[in-house]
């Protein structure tokens, strides 16, 4: 014969479970590893953030030698997109030392495709698609990355790559 005074020493009665509260495993989900709800490993997201810091030092790298080469307010604004480029890096670094990676050195093969081109137009149209690739990366990634600190700063990213496509576009027409 059951002893159920012994069964409510651990198990509250269930008018005791709350399940306005969200008692129900299924809440709990959230307790668990990001993994289980399809979220990103640490080493995933550590190899994410290293290839978009690879990509930002390109493109930091590019655009600053480009700002050497004109003057005026095209050098002005080939200056502003080169500081968000080295303010996502910064951003990176942090985030990967913060999980424990160690960030990368490598300059995306990015730098040398851009610099080959021979015209203006022709660099920022490069450019355009290589700022489009980092919102779509972002795009895709965001939905599996449950680290709050770490989500605000790429969605920033992401918002701020829209904002410099525009930009680049118009440093284009
Ligand atoms: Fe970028």
């Amino acid at each position: 014969m059951s002893d159920t005074s012994d069964h409510n020493k651990t198990h509250p009665p269930a008018k005791d479970v709350d399940h306005d509260g969200c008692a129900s495993p299924p809440c709990l989900l959230g307790e668990l590893d990001p993994v289980w709800q399809g979220g990103m490993d640490r080493d995933e997201i550590i190899n994410l953030l290293n290839t978009l810091l690879e990509a930002e030092r390109a493109g930091a790298r590019g655009l600053t030698t480009m700002a050497s080469e004109y003057e005026g307010d095209l050098q002005r604004e080939l200056k502003t997109l080169a500081l968000d480029e080295a303010r996502w890096c910064a951003m990176l670094s942090t985030h990967i030392k913060r999980i424990g990676g160690t960030p990368t050195s490598v300059t995306g093969s990015f730098l040398e495709k851009l610099l080959a081109k021979p015209t203006l137009a022709a660099r920022l149209s490069l450019l355009d698609r290589g700022q489009g690739w980092v919102v779509a990366k972002l795009e895709e990634s965001l939905p599996r990355i449950f680290d709050a600190a770490l989500q605000r700063d790429l969605t920033e990213m992401r918002d701020g790559h829209r904002g410099n496509i525009a930009r680049a576009a118009r440093l284009a027409s």
